[in-house]
């Protein structure tokens, strides 16, 4: 086991930008490495905040307001922060994770218009100083996603954010940009429109450029 404390990238972006593709690629690529890393999502990536994600996501008989959205976002987050992430990342493991913190900031944020300050305050609250080391943000116009989504998905029921309307998404779209543009150093926005091989290996150039692969 390594005495080194493991990094934590998180990969961001609206449905259907390629998110799970390019962390299935950047996995392989590890492995090829032989850098021992965990793959893991939020909402979820624990037993029990699985549990939440699937309220989040998929509670359909009865209104889920946006508040109880946000805040079960960041219980799901507590969960998976103690239980998963930190563990992972103490024992000197990389965490690569499908959505985090700016995920909030996007959805409940920009889309849902829920305010800034009280997403800082959970963010406080549950993430104490722990930050992504690195966070891509895979981008692509609104319709080339969705429809991306639409394929992949093709006849399975559309979720509780799928089911938005394309005004949502440019609202989170905006709002992940925003996000990027305050921290270019950590956040990185990588075109989502090229081919599956090119994102990938923008984003390998990434790690080499910080020096964390070779
Ligand atoms: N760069 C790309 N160009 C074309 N199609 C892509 C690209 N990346 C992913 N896809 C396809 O788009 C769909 C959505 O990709 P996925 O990785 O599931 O997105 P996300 O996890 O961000 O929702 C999948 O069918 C995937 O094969
Ligand atoms: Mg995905």
């Amino acid at each position: 086991m390594s005495t080194m404390a493991g990094r934590f990238l998180t990969i961001e972006g609206i449905e259907g930008v390629g998110k799970s593709t390019q962390v299935a690629r950047l996995s392989a690529k590890l492995n090829e490495r032989g850098i021992t890393h965990v793959v893991t999502r939020e909402p979820g990536g624990t037993p029990l905040a699985e549990r939440i994600r699937e309220i989040v996501l998929n509670s359909r008989d009865e209104v889920l307001p946006p508040t109880a959205e946000l805040l079960l976002m960041f219980a799901a987050r507590a969960v998976h922060m103690t239980n998963h992430v930190e563990p992972n990342l103490r024992d000197g493991r990389w965490v690569l994770c499908d959505r985090f913190i700016d995920a909030t900031y996007a959805y409940q944020g920009g889309g849902r218009r829920l305010r800034v300050d009280d997403i800082r305050q959970l963010e406080a609250m549950v993430l104490g100083a722990r930050r992504p080391d690195l966070t891509v943000l895979l981008d692509a116009p609104v319709e080339q996603a969705l429809q991306r989504a639409r394929q992949r998905n093709a006849g399975a029921a559309a979720d509780r954010f799928e089911s938005e309307r394309a005004e949502f998404f440019e609202r989170v779209r905006d709002a992940y940009h925003a996000r990027a543009a305050a921290e270019p150093n950590r956040m990185v926005v990588v075109d989502a429109t090229l081919p599956v091989d090119q994102v990938a290996s923008r984003i390998f150039k990434l790690l080499e450029a910080r020096s964390w692969i070779s």
